[in-house]
């Protein structure tokens, strides 16, 4: 490694995929020698994995760039690489807007992070740009190299892309087409990651649901992981409405430790909308599909993601977005205000809906939805509930997910961290359920 140039720092924007690149590249510079650095000022190396979904998430890049660049001044050591959807969609044009950055490296080149430290910080200051598409090698990383940010969940990448074409997502720029890893190399990372300790997998893809493998599909490979003995939850997402099948639905039913819990987008209630959008189905068949899970595993939880103010989104499209939110009562939502994306179908459209428009559309939306999670938590109060702990917060209390992904929070001592507890719910709230701990036994 060269001399000053030893520690590193990460900021991760955006989705979970992110997150678990974040994690591969820690892996990667760990084992090149670097140690993390105790600031982002003092570090020799900066990572940047970025999003590039929506303009919003864009923007957060170069306000941390443009605070990079004094740092940069002050500590001359600094390298910056910026990675994620920003740099696989903009390339080498991010370095005309900001010659602080030292490499671009795409979404699809993690792997050769190694061969690109090798090159930096040289005496001609060359600048890398390595967005190059379709590798081979995408999944090759031995797990056991991966940084893991939490030591109770871990995510398991098992696709990458997406084949999609909704107008307004980027994403299939951004992550390329649909992409799946090799089943065998999938249940081979899992037996490891039980067998390091960790208490729940969560499998990663843009559209998750859609994976295939010769004749296997994802119910078979839950089918398959959810059997090996000690993994005691299983997760998955994020889910298209079109691949959600009675075979997916039967699984999650047959195995205790799969999670009762899904992440089902929808992103607008209006038909009309819906096919603008491409998203391949209407409202009925999406509360079909919600039906069809609720009937084959009845407590599921589900949540969802709405884009608010589409181009040419009406009151009346609007009205029908809360008509389905009324009738589906959605666990937990995401919503959005559209943001007009490069390249994409929608970004030829007018983007007419008025900000002020949107922004009390989002909030409508969103003064509905927490009224209903309020009441659907407060229906917790009095319950038991198994408690998987995954860190201390911000206020000294015990924080940790139900099965149905509820965050719960309690006190405790931190020797419950990495397991599962039993907790009486005591209160709660639009966002979170607040419990007593409880001795005994804990199923899942
Ligand atoms: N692959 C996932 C979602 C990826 S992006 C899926 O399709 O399920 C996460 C969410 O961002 C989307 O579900 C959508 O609600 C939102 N989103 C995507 N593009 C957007 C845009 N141009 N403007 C606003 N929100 C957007
Ligand atoms: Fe984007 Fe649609 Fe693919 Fe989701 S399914 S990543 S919204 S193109
Ligand atoms: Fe953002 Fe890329 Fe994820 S655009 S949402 S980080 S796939």
């Amino acid at each position: 490694m060269k001399k000053g140039f030893s520690t590193y720092w990460i900021d991760t924007f955006g989705c979970q995929m992110n997150v678990n690149d974040s994690e591969r590249s820690a892996g990667l510079l760990r084992h090149a020698g670097l140690v993390p650095a105790s600031s982002r000022n003092q570090s020799d190396l900066v990572l940047i994995h970025t999003c590039a979904v929506r303009e919003k998430a864009e923007k957060k890049l170069f306000s941390l760039l443009g605070r990079l660049r004094l740092s940069k001044t002050n500590h001359p050591g600094m390298n910056i690489i910026v990675g994620g959807c920003v740099a696989q969609l903009h390339g080498r044009s991010l370095l005309d807007r900001a010659p602080q950055i030292d490499a671009v490296i795409g979404t699809h080149c993690i792997h050769r992070i190694p061969d690109v430290l090798k090159r930096l910080g040289g005496e001609t200051g060359e600048k890398i740009v390595d967005v190059s598409r379709y590798d081979r090698d995408l999944f090759s990383m031995p797990p056991s190299l991966i940084a893991h940010t939490s030591t109770v969940r871990a995510y398991v990448t098992v696709m990458e892309g997406c084949s999609h074409v909704c107008s307004y997502c980027v994403v299939p720029r951004t992550r390329g087409p649909e992409r799946c890893r090799p089943y065998n190399e999938i249940v081979a990372e899992v037996e490891q990651l039980i067998r390091r300790g960790f208490q729940e997998v969560m499998f990663l893809g843009q559209m998750v649901n859609a994976y295939r493998w010769g004749k296997k599909d994802l119910a078979d490979l839950l089918d398959h992981v959810a059997a090996i003995p000690k993994l005691r939850r299983l997760r998955f997402t994020s889910n298209h409405p079109t691949h959600i099948t009675t075979k997916l639905a039967e699984v999650m039913r047959d195995h205790a430790n799969i999670c009762p819990q899904i992440h089902l987008p929808v992103q607008s209630g209006s038909d009309r909308i819906l096919k603008s959008m491409r998203r391949g189905y209407t409202s009925k068949d999406y509360i079909e599909k919600v039906a069809l899970l609720r009937r084959i595993v009845p407590d599921i939880a589900v949540t969802s993601d709405i884009i608010v103010g589409y181009p040419g989104e009406t009151e009346d499209d609007f009205s029908e977005t809360m008509r389905l939110l009324n009738e589906v009562r959605f666990d937990g939502l995401f919503s959005f205000l559209y943001s007009s994306r490069p390249g994409t179908l929608a970004q030829t459209f007018n983007d007419d809906v008025p900000l002020t428009t949107k922004r009390r559309r989002l909030n409508e939306l969103n003064g509905w939805q927490q009224a209903c999670q309020r009441a659907r938590h407060r229906e917790f109060i009095g319950t038991q509930e198994s408690v998987l702990v995954d860190q201390v917060n911000s206020k000294g209390q015990l924080c940790g997910r139900t099965k149905h992904l509820r965050i719960v929070h309690f006190h405790g001592t931190e020797s419950f961290i990495g397991k599962t507890v039993s907790v009486e719910i005591v209160d709660a709230g639009a966002n979170s359920l607040t419990g007593r701990w409880v001795e005994g036994v804990a199923p899942h």
